[in-house]
């Protein structure tokens, strides 16, 4: 009943032509692949050539930040508005890496997220804790405060049109993918969470994806779990074979 969603976040990657070959090989790849939601998340600079190359497919387009303002004097940020103008139907917010490099807060990341919706963009609101936190027994603490912050005064209709991503920092970039048992017990605990800050109904429909170091040997025993609704790709994002092997996976 929850449509998977498989999204590649590019991260820090691929000049305006390698997006370009990239996501031309991509399309045609999944071009058959029908009950799964795709989506590619190229750098701000790639996104209207992204767009032009993937209209009329299946494949969507996010960006991987956005800025709460509008319009007006900040210098270097980009609004809802103009993610919209170039063809971006999602937006990654608070994902871990702006959270740690970047002084990303999750007050910030609730910001972004209204704003994004707002304008009527999807915004995919990234969780996860550190390997030290884990380690010290408070995964569900700092997942339970994430996400409650993260959602905080969203509305019915903000949250069924939002995604939670689960992505433990140590799984990110590592080649540690987290156990489809851990995966699913996190992902568990966010659905009553959000259950709790809004009702068994929209927890049912919300989708959680999960991230850090998905590959297509390991997407299919982390998408069959009853919780994990899709995945957030970064490294295997960047090969089309891979992604497509991932989209295959939640087929
Ligand atoms: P990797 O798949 O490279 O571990 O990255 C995950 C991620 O951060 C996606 O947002």
């Amino acid at each position: 009943m929850r449509t998977p969603i498989i999204a590649g976040n590019w991260k820090l990657n691929n000049t305006v032509g390698e997006a370009v070959t990239l996501t031309t090989e991509l399309k045609q790849l999944v071009a058959d692949a029908s009950g799964v939601e795709i989506v590619v998340a190229p750098p701000f600079t790639a996104l209207a050539a992204v767009s032009a190359t993937i209209a009329g497919s299946n494949v969507c387009l996010s960006a991987q930040d956005v800025y709460w303002e509008e319009r007006g004097a900040f210098t270097g940020e980009v609004s809802p508005t103009l993610l919209k103008d170039v063809g971006c139907e999602y937006v990654i917010v608070g994902h871990s890496e702006r959270r740690q490099y970047f002084g990303e807060t999750n007050e910030g990341v609730n910001r972004k997220a209204k704003a994004a919706l707002a304008q009527g963009l999807k915004p995919i609101i990234c969780v996860g804790e550190l390997l030290e936190e884990r380690e010290a027994g408070r995964t569900e603490a700092v997942i339970a405060t994430q996400v409650a912050a993260g959602i905080a005064d969203l509305s019915t209709s903000d949250l069924l049109s939002s995604v939670i991503a689960y992505e433990p920092v140590w799984a990110i970039g590592t080649g540690r993918t987290a156990t489809p048992a851990q995966a699913q017990e996190v992902h568990s605990l966010i659905r009553s969470l959000v259950a709790l800050a809004s009702s068994d109904d929209v927890a049912g429909q919300i989708r959680i994806q999960y991230g850090g170091s998905v590959k297509p040997d390991n997407a299919a025993a982390l998408l069959t779990k009853p919780d994990v609704d899709g995945a957030l790709v970064g490294g295997a994002s960047l090969d089309a074979a891979s992604f497509a092997a991932i989209v295959k996976a939640a087929n």
